[in-house]
């Protein structure tokens, strides 16, 4: 009874095939019930693709790989990884490797179970779904957690999700033949078919309780059940009366393979009696797959295992995971993750003795950020003996956990003397980290400064420097950090982490500078060294990240922003694991969302970013103030004002390199609460500071936004020798030539067309905002002109309400009072929807008469609504007609 025809499903079939084989690019997931043929499904789908076309993967995740990273993809990736890769690097290389293999066809994954991958996993599988010729397909049971970057595939529209129902009783006849190799008399059919509810698990289950006994048999070819079952049995009970039945030794492999799956056969063969392995194989628990050079066993249904690990003793469970620890340290471990396996299996089982493994194993699952894992190896590591080392490890760990006061006290325990240098460099960065980012201590930078002198080895030295000169460079004092900094650089015996360290701090002032092109040399330069720092000081990415994405904002460079999320979405996908880099990356991309006019999703990508830090005290400050700004955007001034106050509550000293962000927020949310006087003083206050502090790539975007509210003539800065003041305008002029980038010369071009009053100038110089995708800034320019030429030449004024029209199209609710200045305005579609509805028509009505889907009616008049900023159809007959160019007229 091992395995029988597949029946039925046909329309399920199809639909998942033309999912791969249409031209949409989409893919399908079946989500269901335990038992009810997701799997098979898709396995018979899978069968069904010729291979000549698809390079085509299949990823069975299950309860034992979830808690490995990358455990999911161990069947797709090829076994030796190559090292010192940061969880990005690991992305792109799984990618190029399968689009290697893939040899030009196009790329099918399918995953089944894809609710049991691991972060790691769960994050390739959805960078693989965005690339071009790849489409993702499985399966998903209901009711479970599904990871973050699986839910983000239909959300973005990657895959549709369709729920697999149960069998049809025709179905279920078919299938009860099928399973006992003859018809079955109808009567039984329909019984059987009833009692299982369509699910073909249970079904098979229940033919197999009966199996053998005087209930089910056959008489003149025909199968006939008279059993008396009058309440459907339930799944797991059955199962669970099966495996009751099991010999000790069939029990014995189903066991090993429900705690290790997937498990080398003749790494099984060594452990139980090879004829035990055969004989659960026949009865259908467990299944054997040949992979690569592999052959590896399975469950032949995950249900076994749930079942198998819940009847299983905790005591029991634990001889068997260091049973299993023990088999595959005798067999060597070839594969990496064989290592975390091992060390998992050893700390599961309370049998973690071996220090060394367990800091290899924790250094592992740090540089994957799988900061819980990693949490745990690191302290079993400490408590085998694995001394300074360990306790150094654990320390990072649990600063990056945001646990400070545990990291401070696991630090204290193992100060070394000042005899030892590099230890005690060593612990005096680790613990200056600490003090300093974790628990907002300033004086740190005067401790460790204090004690570097005491170092005797140089390396040792430039260690230290290199942290006290970012320390430095993040309280604002930049003189100092560069000094160090160029320090560190010039010192040949510095260590490679130092070094980049160094160079990161370089790189991020030459970015606040408006230095671009020599910050991204520099962070490009860090960058390619990765291999080489990245087990010694893998938090240094976060520095990198940082110059990077200071680089990358003040440039404008949306789809660089683009790029960095995309690659590092390993990270975003730990769901607040490696809370410190997530939330970062989901401000540049909030930023990055704002600049597009998409203001839903910078409202909602900043409202995450804000929760990832809420209890850190590095980025929260500066997450309160993205969302403060997608709110001004939204014309939201009560958030805005909410999320300030909240920045600065939450906002600490030792971060005040991060203040122009802070003081640019407060001057949209002064703007979007009608405050315009207030606004305008807060931003040209700013301004001054930031040219005292040599700031220019910040100056050049607060400068803009004077101009966006109507200020280019305003005077900033001092008074220069003919007595007279500089205004915006000028100023923007004078920075465009010194700030790299094509940025500020289109914003001082912005200024100067503001200043002449040109309606001709401002829609070329939205035309460029646009090509950038900057459509925020393309779209207030477009609003000045359009407001202009209404004035001045009304005539002219329809093709820039058509463009303003398009530009809003591509943007969310946006209300700035650049935008507010002019009228709202309307695409020919919208106007048609609009007045048919401000005459009372129905959604369907609209739609009927339009050759529209009611949908997409209703799309338009969310839209419609939000641009006149009206709530009702009474509300919107108002708003049309106020509208210059579409009085009255109707809707043909
Ligand atoms: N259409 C079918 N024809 C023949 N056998 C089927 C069919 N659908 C399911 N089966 C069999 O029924 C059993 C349960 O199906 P399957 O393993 O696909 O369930 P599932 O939905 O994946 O359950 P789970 O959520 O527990 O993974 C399997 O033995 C499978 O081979
Ligand atoms: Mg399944």
């Amino acid at each position: 009874m091992s395995r029988w025809k597949f029946v039925g499903r046909t329309d399920e079939l199809n639909r998942l095939l033309s999912a791969v084989t249409g031209t949409e690019g989409r893919g399908l997931f079946y989500s269901g019930n335990a038992g009810i043929g997701k799997s098979r499904l898709l396995r018979e789908g899978v069968a069904a693709l010729p291979t000549d076309r698809y390079a085509i993967w299949s990823i069975a995740a299950s309860a034992t790989t979830a808690a490995l990273p990358f455990g999911g993809l161990v069947q797709v990736l090829p076994a030796e990884q190559p090292q010192g890769l940061s969880p990005a690097g690991i992305l792109r290389w799984a990618l190029d490797v399968l689009q290697q293999q893939a040899a030009g066809r196009r790329i099918v994954l399918a995953i089944d179970d894809a609710h049991l991958l691991d972060p790691p996993s769960a994050a390739l599988v959805h960078l693989v779904a965005r690339a071009e010729n790849a489409t993702v397909i499985g399966t998903l049971r209901n009711g479970e957690q599904i990871p973050l970057p699986i839910r983000a595939l239909w959300t973005d529209d990657l895959v549709e999700n369709a729920e697999l129902s149960p069998m049809a009783p025709a179905e279920t006849a078919g299938l009860l033949a099928a399973i006992l190799g003859g018809p079955v008399d109808a009567g039984s059919a329909d019984r059987l078919g009833r009692l299982s509810a369509g699910n073909p698990l249970l079904l098979r289950e229940l033919v197999h309780a009966a199996s053998g006994s005087e209930e089910l048999t056959r008489t003149y070819g025909i199968w006939k059940w008279t059993g008396r079952l009058e309440l459907a049995p339930n799944l797991t009970d059955l199962i669970d009366i099966r495996i009751g039945q099991l010999t000790p030794g069939v029990r014995a492999v189903v066991e090993l393979v429900a705690f290790g799956e997937p498990l080398g056969l003749q790494l099984l063969n060594q452990a139980v009696d090879p004829t035990d392995v055969e004989v659960a194989e026949e009865r259908g628990l467990i299944s054997v797959i040949q992979h690569d050079r592999r052959t590896n066993v399975r469950l032949a249904h995950p249900l076994y295992g749930e079942v198998m690990r819940r009847r299983c003793p905790v005591s029991r469970t634990r001889r068997l995971q260091a049973h299993l620890a023990e088999l595959l340290e005798r067999v060597g471990k070839r594969r990496r993750d064989d290592l975390l396996r091992v060390a998992v299996w050893r700390l599961d089982s309370g049998t973690a003795q071996d220090a060394a493994l367990l800091l290899d194993a924790a250094v592992q699952a740090f540089s994957r950020y799988d900061v819980p894992l990693a949490t745990r190896l690191a302290r079993a590591a400490l408590e085998a003996g694995g001394g300074f080392d360990a306790a150094e490890l654990l320390a990072t760990i649990l600063m990056f956990a945001d646990r400070p006061e545990e990291a401070i006290e696991v630090l204290d325990a193992v100060s070394p003397g000042s005899a030892d240098s590099r230890r005690l460099s060593r612990w005096l960065t680790v613990r200056g980290m600490v003090t300093y980012w974790g628990l907002s201590q300033e004086s740190t930078v005067e401790e460790i400064a204090a004690r570097a002198g005491d170092l005797a080895d140089s390396a040792d030295q430039a260690r230290v420097r290199a942290f006290e000169a970012i320390m430095r460079l993040h309280r604002l004092d930049t003189a100092t950090a560069l000094r160090l900094s160029q320090g560190v650089l010039d010192r040949p015996a510095a260590s490679i982490a130092a070094r980049e360290l160094a160079r990161c701090t370089i790189a991020y002032l030459q970015a606040a500078q408006g230095q671009l092109r020599r910050s991204g040399t520099a962070v490009n330069q860090v960058h390619s060294e990765a291999a080489r720092w990245r087990a010694d000081m893998p938090y240094l990415q976060l520095a990198l990240e940082l110059a990077r994405g200071t680089r990358l904002t003040l440039a404008g460079d949306l789809a660089g922003i683009d790029a960095i999320v995309a690659d590092e979405f390993a990270d975003l996908a730990g769901a607040g694991d490696f809370r410190l880099g997530t939330g970062y990356l989901a401000i540049l991309q909030a930023y990055a969302a704002r600049l597009r006019g998409q203001s839903d999703a910078a409202l909602r990508t900043s409202l995450g970013a804000c929760a990832v830090l809420a209890t850190s005290r590095v980025y929260a400050g500066l997450a309160q103030a993205e969302r403060a700004q997608a709110a001004a955007l939204r014309g939201d001034a009560a958030q805005a004002a909410e999320a300030m106050a909240e920045a600065d509550r939450t906002q600490a000293p030792g971060m005040a390199v991060l203040y122009p962000w802070l003081e640019q927020a407060r001057g949209a949310a002064l703007a979007a609460a009608g405050d315009l006087p207030g606004a305008v003083k807060q931003l040209t206050e700013l301004v001054d500071r930031l040219r005292a502090d040599d700031f220019a790539g910040h100056e050049v975007h607060v400068l803009h936004d004077l101009v966006r509210l109507d200020q280019a003539t305003t005077p900033v800065g001092p008074t220069c020798s003919d007595g007279s003041r500089r205004s915006v305008a000028q100023r923007l002029s004078e920075l465009s030539e010194r700030v790299d980038g094509v940025l500020p010369p289109l914003l001082a071009r912005h200024a100067r067309a503001a200043v002449a009053g040109s309606a001709a100038d401002l829609l070329t110089v939205a035309d460029d905002f646009a090509a950038l995708d900057l459509n925020l800034y393309a779209a207030e320019a477009t609003a000045t002109a359009l407001h202009r030429l209404r004035r001045e030449r009304p005539a002219a004024a329809n093709e820039a309400r058509e463009r303003l029209a398009a530009l809003l199209n591509r943007c969310d609710l946006i209300r700035t009072p650049a935008l507010r200045a002019g009228a709202p305005v309307l695409t020919e579609r919208e106007w048609q929807v609009a007045r048919l509805a401000a005459e009372g028509a129905t959604s369907k009505a609209i739609a009927d008469r339009l050759y529209l889907s009611a949908r997409t009616v209703e799309n338009h008049l969310q839209r419609i609504y939000a641009k006149l900023g009206v709530t009702s159809r009474a509300e919107l007959r108002a708003a049309l007609r106020a509208i210059p160019g579409h009085e009255g007229g109707d809707a043909s």
